[in-house]
């Protein structure tokens, strides 16, 4: 029986993956090159500086360790100042709402989120209180797919690990989800989250009973 759901943030409670993607995007083009939406498909749920080197790897640029924290915090600084200008209306459709249903049925919630900067955006859209637990990039050091920050998640809220269902936009957080043994649920297009249990378009699409038929 589930007990418990985990939410991605970035793409699933929150657009901030645009975000994500308009900074990487301006940190390329000022590095001289460019990539597609395709391609920042393969950097949602990932690290910052995992996502950087990734980024770098497309065009083949090597650069030191040190430059490459200076990069990471340039995109973050950037970043950071389109976070703190969001507003509860950045909030996806039915995502407030179907935190507030499954809080009502008794379910816990937990944040799980690679983002070091979730404790922000959450203060920014006002839902802070609606997670039992958050465990963020601040807390885990495995990028997903490794499942460390959704088992950290399950652990913080006393539920063992079948117990819970993730929610998530990414591919490697789908399996991040199915690799620490839980339900997933992808939020986005069937044909690349082909692995989650089930794919929905938003949260404003998600009931009870569906997660119960998982
Ligand atoms: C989320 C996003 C990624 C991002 C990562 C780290 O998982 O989907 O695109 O790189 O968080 O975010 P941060 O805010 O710490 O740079
Ligand atoms: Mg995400």
């Amino acid at each position: 029986k589930l007990k418990a759901c985990i939410f991605d943030l970035d793409g699933v409670i929150v657009d901030t993956a645009v975000y994500h993607y308009k900074a990487w995007k301006r940190l390329a083009n000022q590095l001289g090159f460019d990539f597609t939406e395709e391609q920042n498909e393969e950097l949602k749920g990932i690290s910052r500086i995992d996502s950087l080197k990734i980024i770098l790897n497309w065009d083949d640029v090597s650069k030191t360790d040190e430059e490459m924290q200076e990069l990471a915090t340039l995109k973050n600084t950037w970043y950071v100042d389109m976070i703190t200008k969001m507003t509860p209306k950045e909030i996806l459709p039915g995502a407030k709402e179907f935190l507030a249903l499954v809080k009502a049925n008794n379910y816990l919630t937990a944040l799980g989120s690679a983002s070091k900067n979730s404790e922000t955006i959450l203060k920014q859209i006002g839902l802070t209180h609606m997670f039992d637990a958050l465990v963020d990039g601040n807390k885990v050091t495995k990028s997903k797919p490794n499942p460390e920050v959704f088992l950290v998640g399950a652990q913080e809220l006393n539920v063992k690990p079948e117990e819970c269902v993730v929610f998530e936009d990414a591919i490697a957080g789908v399996q991040a989800a199915k690799a620490g043994k839980m339900k997933a649920v992808g939020i986005g297009k069937a044909d690349v989250l082909s692995e989650a249990d089930l794919v929905i378009e938003g949260l404003f699409e998600m009931t009870i009973e569906k997660m119960e038929n998982l």
